[in-house]
C-alpha cells in the first residue's frame, strides 16, 4: 500500500481535473477507432426515478456507445440506496423502473452486448470488496470530497458506514468485469481516482507482473447541465424532475408549477435568467434546435408560451419511448426475468474474476487435481 504521505502529495483537486478532462477526450477519439478496445461499467444508485436530466446527460451517451459497438455493462446500484435513508424504502420500485426505461429507450441485453443487473444479486462482485478494503485507509475514504458533500448535505444525521465505503463498492461494480472505461460526471472523479488506486495496488500487491486489474478511465459527457424546474438541481427523488415515466398530461401539470420570471420577452441569458433558460435549453435538447432559436420564436408572448412549447416539445420527444415503456409494463414477469437474468450473467464474470483474485492471493484452496 502507497503510504499516507505519497498520497498527501497527489496534484490538486483542480489540476488533476483538467488531466481527468484530456484523458476524457483522448479516449473519445479513440472510440471511434476502435470501439472493441473499450467495456463500459456506468450505472445509478437506485434512488426514484429516471428524468429527462439522465436521458440527456447519461441515457442517451449510453445508447451513442452502444450503437457504436462497444459493450456496455450498467449496474443498478441498489445496496448503495441505502445510504439515502428517504429513498431506500422504494428501492425495488426504482430498480424495476430503471430496467422499463433502459428498455424504453433502446438499451438491448439481446444483443450480446449490453448487460444490466442490481449489485445486490452478484455475491461474488460484493466479495470483492473485502480485498478492495484492506488496499485503501480510513483517511483516504475520509477525505473523498463526494462522499464528504453527500455527508453535508446529509445535515446532522449519523454518518453510516457504507457511506465511507460506497466507493469501494463502486470500484468492485467496475474491475470485477475488468471495466476499463466508465462514463460519468465530474462528481465521479474522486471515485474514479480510488477505483485506479486500488487497481494499481491490488497488482502491485498480488500481481506484480501481470497488471491484472487495468485502471479505468472516467468519459466525461459532454451534455449540458440541465437544472429542475425550480431553478435548483434536478433531483431522481425530487418533485422538480420530469421523470420518463409521466404521461403527457402528467408533464403538462409539472410544467405549469415551472419556475420563470416576470419579464415577458423571453431570452437565452443563463447568467442573469438560469430558470427561463433552463426550460429553454430543455426545449432545445427536445428539439434538437438552438435554445437562442426557440426563444426568437416566442419573443414577447411570455412564459405561458414557453411553457407550452416546452410541454409539446417533452411529450413529442418521449412519447415512442413512453409507448414502449407502457407496452412492457403490461407483461412485467418478462421484464423481471430480464432482469435476472442479467445479474446471472454478471454473476458469471464476477465468478470467474473471484477465482482469479483468489489465485493471485495465494488463497485457492481447491489444490492440486480439485477443479472447485
Ligand atoms: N455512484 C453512482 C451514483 O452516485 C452510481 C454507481 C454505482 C456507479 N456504481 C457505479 C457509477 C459504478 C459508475 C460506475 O449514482
Amino acid at each position: 500500500m502507497e503510504s499516507e504521505e505519497s498520497a498527501d502529495r497527489a496534484p490538486s483537486a483542480t489540476a488533476s481535473f483538467a488531466a481527468t478532462q484530456q484523458r476524457s477526450d483522448e479516449v473519445w477519439k479513440q472510440i471511434g477507432h476502435d470501439p472493441r478496445g473499450f467495456r463500459v461499467l456506468t450505472g445509478e444508485r437506485a434512488t426514484g426515478l429516471l428524468h429527462v436530466g439522465h436521458f440527456f446527460g447519461s441515457l442517451e451517451n449510453r445508447l451513442r456507445l452502444q450503437e457504436l459497438g462497444v459493450e456496455m455493462n450498467i449496474v443498478i446500484a441498489d445496496y448503495q440506496a441505502l445510504t439515502d435513508r428517504e429513498a431506500s424504502s422504494r428501492i425495488e420500485e426504482s430498480v424495476i423502473g430503471f430496467v422499463l426505461d433502459y428498455l424504453a429507450i433502446g438499451l438491448d441485453p439481446g444483443n450480446g452486448r449490453t448487460m444490466f443487473f442490481a449489485h445486490s444479486y452478484v455475491p461474488s462482485l460484493n466479495q470483492l470488496m473485502l480485498p478492495f478494503l484492506s488496499l485503501v485507509t480510513v483517511s483516504e475514504l475520509q477525505r473523498n470530497p463526494t462522499v464528504k458533500d453527500e455527508i453535508a448535505q446529509m445535515g446532522t444525521r449519523a454518518v453510516s458506514g457504507l457511506m465511507l465505503t460506497y466507493p469501494v463498492h463502486q470500484t468492485a461494480d467496475i474491475l470485477f468485469c475488468h471495466g476499463n472505461l466508465v462514463p460519468g460526471g465530474k462528481d465521479q472523479a474522486p471515485h474514479l481516482e480510488l477505483a485506479r488506486t486500488i487497481a494499481r495496488r491490488f497488482n502491485e500487491n498480488y500481481a506484480k507482473d501481470k497488471q491484472y486489474f487495468a485502471p479505468p478511465d472516467l468519459l466525461l459527457s459532454d451534455a449540458p447541465l440541465l437544472l429542475g424546474l425550480d431553478g435548483r438541481k434536478m433531483g431522481k427523488s425530487l418533485s422538480n424532475s420530469i421523470p420518463i415515466s409521466l404521461s403527457a398530461d402528467e408533464t403538462a401539470t409539472r410544467i405549469k408549477v415551472a419556475k420563470t420570471d416576470s419579464d415577458r420577452n423571453i431570452s437565452y441569458d443563463p447568467e442573469r435568467r438560469p430558470e427561463v433558460s433552463n426550460l429553454l435549453l430543455l426545449a432545445a435538447l427536445c428539439r434538437q434546435e438552438r435554445p437562442e432559436d426557440i426563444a426568437a420564436s416566442i419573443g414577447d408572448s411570455g412564459g405561458g408560451k414557453l411553457k407550452q412549447i416546452l410541454t409539446e416539445a417533452v411529450n413529442e420527444r418521449f412519447r415512442s419511448i413512453r409507448a414502449r415503456r407502457r407496452a412492457l409494463e403490461a407483461d412485467m414477469s418478462y421484464v423481471r426475468r430480464l432482469l435476472l437474468e442479467g445479474n446471472a450473467r454478471a454473476e458469471a464474470i464476477a465468478a470467474a474474476t473471484l477465482k482469479d483474485v483468489r489465485a493471485l492471493m495465494k488463497m485457492a484452496y481447491e489444490g492440486p487435481g480439485i477443479d472447485k
